[in-house]
Order: C-alpha cells, then sequence, then structure tokens
C-alpha cells in the first residue's frame, strides 16, 4: 500500500510539475507578444516549432529546444541605442562591428533577458540563443538545432536553397549548418552587410569538419 502511495504521488507531482512548466511556457509567450512585432513573434514560433522537429530527429530533449527557440529572438525588437545601453550597463562586451551594427548585439542580449526577465539558467540554452545568428565553431547539438532552425522556419521564404536546406536538415544537421553559414556569408558579401567574423569561422570549421568525418 505504501509503495502505491508513493508511486500515486510522484504521479502527481510530476502532474504539477508538467501543468507548472506550461503556465511558465504560457507566460512567457504572453510577454513575447508584447515585446516583439507581430512579425518577429511569428517568426520566434516558426522556429520554435521547428526546433522541436529537429530536436525529435536527432533525439533531443525537445521541451529545451522549444523554450530556446521561443527566446532565441527576444531582445531583437529593443532599439538600438537601447541595445547598446542595457549591453554596457551589464558588463556585456560590445565588439566594433556590434558597435557599428548594433542589431547584431540582439542574441548576446537575448541571453541576458533569457536569464534575468524569464529565468532561464540552463547554459545550453542560453549558448544557443547567443549563437543563433552567427553559429560558432564545434556547436553542440542544441546550438546546431537553434541556429538551423532560425534559418529554415516555415516563414522564410527569401533565403536561397531553402527546400533543399529543410530536407537536409533532418539527416545530416551538421551538412546544413556549413551549408547555412555558407549561404549567409555568400547573401552578406553580395549586399555589402557588416559580416560578423564568427560566421566565416562558423564556415570554415564546418567545412573542415565535413571533410574529416
Ligand atoms: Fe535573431
Ligand atoms: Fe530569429
Amino acid at each position: 500500500m505504501a509503495n502505491v502511495l508513493h508511486e500515486y504521488n510522484e504521479f502527481r507531482y510530476h502532474l504539477m510539475e508538467e501543468e507548472d512548466e506550461k503556465k511558465r511556457l504560457k507566460m512567457i509567450r504572453k510577454e513575447l507578444k508584447e515585446d516583439l512585432d507581430k512579425e518577429r513573434y511569428e517568426h520566434t514560433m516558426g522556429v520554435a516549432n521547428t526546433a522541436v522537429s529537429l530536436a525529435m530527429s536527432v533525439s533531443y530533449d525537445y521541451h529545451k529546444a522549444f523554450l530556446a527557440g521561443l527566446l532565441h529572438d527576444c531582445a531583437k525588437c529593443i532599439p538600438n541605442p537601447e541595445k547598446i545601453t542595457i549591453c554596457e550597463n551589464n558588463g556585456i562586451e560590445i565588439t566594433e562591428i556590434e558597435y557599428e551594427n548594433p542589431s547584431l548585439l540582439h542574441s548576446k542580449l537575448g541571453a541576458l533577458l533569457a536569464r534575468e526577465k524569464y529565468g532561464v539558467s540552463d547554459e545550453e540554452i542560453l549558448g544557443s540563443i547567443i549563437y543563433h545568428t552567427t553559429g560558432k565553431p564545434d556547436m553542440n547539438l542544441l546550438e546546431k538545432i537553434i541556429f538551423v532552425a532560425d534559418y529554415i522556419e516555415p516563414g522564410r521564404d527569401k533565403q536561397p536553397n531553402l527546400t533543399e536546406l529543410r530536407a537536409l536538415a533532418f539527416h545530416d544537421l551538421d551538412q546544413a549548418v556549413y551549408r547555412i553559414s555558407g549561404d549567409t556569408l555568400e547573401y552578406l558579401k553580395k549586399k555589402e552587410l557588416t559580416l560578423d567574423p564568427m560566421t566565416q569561422k562558423t564556415y570554415e570549421y564546418y567545412q573542415e569538419w565535413i571533410k574529416k568525418r
């Protein structure tokens, strides 16, 4: 009897935890709806849902992938001068390129907000927010999932090779990272837009990695 009761209580606590998690996600979505414009919110949901699917395809914790996707652009709509001020006030290093193009700061700032405003302490989630725009060499699974989901989510329609990349992402995530960083570099160069050196590093690392494996 005691055993049955113990199991029942465990089950009840589990349900309560699930209920809490649902409430937490609902609150985060409500906040995001206020902080982001409509287009950015829709993109956010696209990334969160794509991240869930990618996580399932590589047996990764899809709850974590959803939360990371949900928060990846949470700082995107903060006005640029404010982005700089918040970073400066919180000891976040700003590179010369970021001063010239403060929009790039939304990744670092997103991780800060995720921690301070949304109470996320999971380092994998925070890392995936920091590197979602540029990627980085030797990413962990969640970082790759968010980097790729951000590029292929269903609302995207301007990038080249999307149909091919969407299929590729579900059977070779590393190859998808390599192709996406390559296409991003080409696009930024063609449009003469600011290029974060980390994007170049990501491309070179994955080019070598794919050759060697
Ligand atoms: Fe972003
Ligand atoms: Fe995004």
